[in-house]
């Protein structure tokens, strides 16, 4: 039978999941909602709001919709799944993505630290407090050495981490993280202790009990060269990553993937979807920076590249208990993906830009995140814009190739770093 999938999402991300599964032979219609100009390529877009779950629904039953892929975290730590599960008219389709008690994995950094101390899950030592407790927070941070890690709790679009030196700005900081600089997210903050090592980030696919393992990647957050600046969503990404070595991965999967999906299983907390995990490599040794309920983005566009398997496969033996029994195929070639973004990102910048060039570009690698489709043009409509990827038997030709296709094309205000993967 022919799947008809709805994919949620408007990013780079979501492009990549559907030039994935645009290649699959058991493919029937694709929907992606709300899409960009690029997924437009690959099915059809569809302006669907992705929290407005009663929406989805009508649009499920009236395509025939049998898979829908929840590609950004907002939806599933709102509960889609929750609602799908719910709804008798539902119960054929297939999510993947977790339920709003396993997305709290994301949608906590509370939860995800208690979750990791019941289960030996190595990450830093850690302390959270809510408003009232703003001077034991105080006295916490006066004890400990810096830098001062502070997280937001809750959801804050991937900018509710701050790393001050000194203690009197994190001090100054957490007065202002509990006194609502970030929104609700920030009633409670973690403060945690300073790893210091290398960041990569693992992914799998799980239906609660087994797991299917993708390639790994690195990305690279901050906006200027030399990670400096702000923080993004990502600039960037490239896998492999060569620290990644058999020995590495197997205490990643012995002390951080295994447990983590035997305790959510111990838990009762039921978990079909997938988990990123965000760690660090300290002398040899990783840990546990955070867990996201979703794909990564910029990751995807060179994760996906990079995996063999057809993914409507893969999701098929998810919902039939055979994710265990299917060896997960990567390329041997590697993948690096450049992100180019509106001048100004990540603070404000505007949109409505007129894209040049992209008809030079050659089609498959080129994944669309903020673009629209306006009156025959294709114009910027985010903050970040398109990620090209490059993907080679050397990763510093793959760099190379996604570099030189940023050479074709051009609009007011393009920036990218020029050292990715570098
Ligand atoms: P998060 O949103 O939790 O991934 O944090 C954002 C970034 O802050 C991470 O990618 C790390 O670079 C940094 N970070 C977070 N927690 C720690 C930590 N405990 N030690 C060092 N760096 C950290
Ligand atoms: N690139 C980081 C993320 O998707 O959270």
């Amino acid at each position: 039978m022919e799947t008809n999938v709805l994919i949620l999402g408007s990013g780079g991300r979501e492009h990549a999941f559907a030039w994935k599964i645009a290649q699959s032979p058991k493919l029937g219609n694709l929907f992606i909602a709300p899409g960009n100009a690029g997924t437009m390529r690959c099915g059809k877009n569809v302006a669907l709001d992705i929290l407005d779950f009663k929406a989805i629904q009508n649009f499920v039953l009236d395509n025939s919709i049998n898979l829908v892929v929840v590609g950004p975290e907002e939806p599933l730590v709102k509960g889609i799944r929750d609602y799908f599960e719910a709804e008798s008219a539902l119960q054929h389709v297939r999510l993947i993505g977790p339920g709003s008690i396993g997305a709290q994995l994301e949608g906590s950094k509370e939860f995800a630290k208690k979750f990791m101390a019941r289960h030996c899950i190595p990450t830093a030592a850690y302390k959270s407090f809510t408003q009232n407790e703003l001077n034991e927070g105080l006295r916490f941070l006066e004890q400990m050495p810096g830098p001062f890690v502070l997280k937001a709790s809750g959801l804050a679009a991937g900018k509710g981490v701050v790393i001050p030196e000194q203690l009197e700005e994190a001090k100054r900081e957490l007065q202002e993280m509990l006194s609502g600089k970030f929104g609700s997210a920030g009633d409670t903050v973690v403060i945690e202790a300073f790893l210091k090592g290398v960041e990569c980030s693992v992914f799998v696919l799980t239906d609660g009990k087994d797991y299917f393992l993708l390639p790994e990647a690195k990305d690279h957050k901050r906006i200027g060269e030399g990670d400096t600046g702000l923080n993004t969503g990502g600039m960037g990404a490239f896998s492999p990553v060569a620290f990644c070595d058999t020995d590495f991965m197997a205490k990643v999967k012995e002390r951080i993937i295994a447990p983590t999906i035997q305790g959510l299983q111990a838990e009762g907390i039921p978990y079909k979807g997938f988990i990123f995990f965000g760690l660090i490599n300290v002398d040899g040794n990783p840990f546990v920076i955070e867990y996201n309920c979703r794909m990564g983005d910029p990751e995807t566009e060179v994760v996906l590249p990079r995996l063999e398997n057809d993914l409507l496969d893969v999701f098929e033996d998810l919902f039939t208990g055979r994710l265990g029994e299917i060896s997960p195929q990567f390329s041997h070639e590697a993948a690096a993906t450049v992100v180019v973004v509106s001048g100004g990102y990540p603070e404000a910048y505007e949109k409505g830009k007129i894209i040049h060039g992209l008809d030079k570009v050659a089609d498959g690698l080129v994944f669309h995140a903020g673009t629209q489709q306006r009156d025959g043009e294709i114009v910027t409509a985010g903050g970040r814009v398109l990620a090209f990827t490059g993907k080679d038997d050397s990763l510093d030709r793959a760099v190379s190739m996604a570099y030189a296709q940023i050479d074709q094309i051009c609009y007011e205000g393009i920036y990218y770093r020029k050292d990715i993967a570098r």
